[in-house]
């Protein structure tokens, strides 16, 4: 059976599976070149079909994320939740209506449903639009299926997890009036047990927390995860009279959603609130509410293994506090956790196959380049070019070297991490290159650069692995670092002593594999720095023109792209630093 998978809401996208095993998955923002974009995924539909040698007629059937939400014909970069509202916006008013509607919740019950019921044509109106613009625009006549956003969430972490009986749960903002959901999973089959409503979300409120911050709620809270061991968590009380974890459940304790609950909060911090303390308080407490949640589910069940999918799993953090619970044997993060995962979660929803398939072996689901579309590229460019013996091993020379070098081969990665195709590598010996890479890609990041380490060698740079070492080849959970990570890789380590590694394995991508191997044969280390390949609030790069761009406008030394290495002309003047031997 072969199915599509689409998703229209943030970060939208579309995927095909076979018989459950994912065929190609890409993000609309990658290729329309809008962050997070939202609205009708066409360049993706397109895209999965040229990836993956079918036709509309193979499709046996389309599994559609998401039942309560409108239709987005026009794709929009998503610029964050609070953004739009100081000029009156349909998005501002519906806030300021939720936010009123929120704090009356408790004095009239039926009011939530009230809502939901004037809404629902709308929904409908997004089922009808979505069946015909497949029909008329794509050709395909295969029945429609509409998905719950959080089984999709569900589907997307079991279904990949290569676990037979585990705990599923997801946990976001929210989506289809939940927070979170959790399942009960055995044989291939998911049963769902409890569930927590958007109004009682944990998410939200970090999301609160992101925007008081002064960054972009929904959009930057990776920053405050970062942010968040340079403060002191003096304001967890406060946090408390707002969400806390009661009776085992999420609750809203301060019964206010959206603006409401900003302002709320904002009257109850001190005026000299230090943003870096109060990251430091929404991540230990949150920390603590998922930890304690997931615990009782896991006493409840008596179950050992988790599978893990939703935004609040994107936060590296919260995802070591759950695999260091007593009891818990592995974590599984689905590695396209966040809403950009949904096209894969409903697609694997209603096509997860017979048999138990084994933990997804790679991310690499999206679009390729040939040799001959990259030179091309390069001609056009007008930038001169060698074709290389071995660009892993030329590659691993000018690392070695203390240079900066963007690295484009093969597919692209599916999901929000760069994993080796679309990543910008550098030693890991030079603490300082946190501060001038990031002033130079104009970001603004409080946790160090991630490394890619050799899978090998994994326990040679990180403590307590085990039961994690699938969740690190995608680079979803901190591990606590050794001494000798430490010590030889300074550059990846954070201030609290912990890393966000990609364990690389050589079957899993051979040529980047190489690259660390060759890289430690000169140095003795085994790891790199990996981070995305992108200009400042671009997605990712998906094609050879966009590398070409990203790469000079970045200033980079180098860029080996497919066999080719190119000397940037105007590179970045950095102090040249080679990596110190271990
Ligand atoms: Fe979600």
């Amino acid at each position: 059976m072969i199915t599509l998978g689409i998703t229209d809401g943030i970060t939208g996208g579309a995927a095909i599976v076979h018989d459950g095993r994912i065929v190609a998955a890409v993000n609309e923002e990658r290729l329309v070149r809008k962050k997070m974009a939202y609205g009708f995924p066409r360049c993706s539909i397109q895209a999965v079909f040229r990836l993956s040698g079918l036709g509309p007629s193979d499709i046996d059937n389309v599994a559609v994320a998401t039942t309560r939400t409108y239709f987005q014909n026009e794709v929009r970069p998503w610029d964050g939740w609070f953004e739009a509202r100081q000029n009156g916006s349909l998005r501002a008013r519906a806030f300021a209506a939720a936010s009123t509607l929120g704090s009356y919740r408790d004095m009239f019950p039926g009011l939530e449903d009230m809502y939901y019921q004037l809404r629902r044509p709308l929904f409908a109106a997004r089922r009808r639009k979505v069946r015909a613009i497949l029909e008329a625009d794509f050709n395909i006549s295969a029945g429609v299926k509409f998905i719950d956003h959080h089984h999709a969430h569900a589907a997307s972490a079991y279904f990949t997890s290569g676990l037979d009986r585990a705990l599923v749960i997801t946990m976001d903002g929210g989506g289809d009036g939940l927070s979170s959901s959790v399942y009960e999973a055995a044989g291939g089959k998911l049963r769902k047990l409890a569930q927590t409503s958007s109004y009682n979300s944990l998410g939200n409120y970090y999301s609160y927390v992101t925007h008081i911050c002064g960054f972009k709620a929904q959009k930057h809270e990776g920053k405050i995860t970062g942010l968040a061991a340079h403060g002191e968590p003096r304001h967890v009380e406060v946090l408390k009279e707002f969400i806390d974890y009661r009776d085992n459940e999420i609750i809203n304790v301060g019964k206010v959603v959206f603006l409401g609950a900003i302002e709320a909060l904002r009257k109850r911090l001190p005026v000299d609130c230090r943003i870096q303390d109060l990251a430091s308080s929404i991540q230990l407490h949150s920390e603590a509410i998922a930890a304690r949640y997931v615990s009782h589910w896991l006493e409840k069940t008596g179950c050992r293994n988790i599978a893990i999918a939703g935004g609040v799993f994107a936060n590296v953090r919260i995802n070591q506090r759950i695999r260091e619970l007593p009891g818990v044997e592995s974590v599984f993060v689905h590695p396209g956790m966040d809403d950009g995962g949904l096209a894969v979660g409903a697609a694997l929803a209603v096509n997860h196959g017979t048999a138990l398939r084994p933990c997804i072996e790679n991310v690499y689901f999206g679009p390729e380049y040939s040799r001959v579309d990259i030179a091309r590229a390069l001609e056009t460019s007008g930038l001169s070019a060698t074709e290389e013996m071995e660009i892993e091993s030329s590659t691993a020379k000018l690392l070695a070297k203390g240079y900066v070098v963007a690295r484009f081969n093969g597919r692209m990665e599916y999901g929000p991490r760069a994993l080796g195709n679309r990543s910008i590598l550098y030693q890991p010996t030079d603490r300082s290159v946190n501060d001038w890479l990031n002033k130079n890609l104009k970001r603004t990041e409080f946790m160090p650069f991630a490394p890619s380490t050799l899978y090998e060698s994994a326990a040679q740079c990180y403590r307590n692995l085990s039961g994690g070492q699938d969740s690190a080849r995608f680079m979803t959970m901190t591990f606590d670092c050794t001494e000798w990570m430490a010590r030889h890789c300074p550059g990846v380590v954070h201030i609290d002593g912990t890393a966000r590694p990609q364990l690389v394995k050589e079957e899993q991508n051979p040529s980047f594999h190489r690259v660390i191997a060759e890289f430690e044969k000169l140095t003795g280390l085994n790891s790199v720095i990996n981070t995305s390949f992108n200009v400042h609030e671009e997605p990712i790069v998906c094609s050879p023109q966009d590398a070409i761009r990203a790469f000079l406008e970045s200033n980079l030394d180098y860029l080996a792209i497919g066999p080719f290495l190119v000397r940037n002309p105007k590179p970045l003047s950095h102090p040249l630093k080679p990596a110190l031997r271990a």
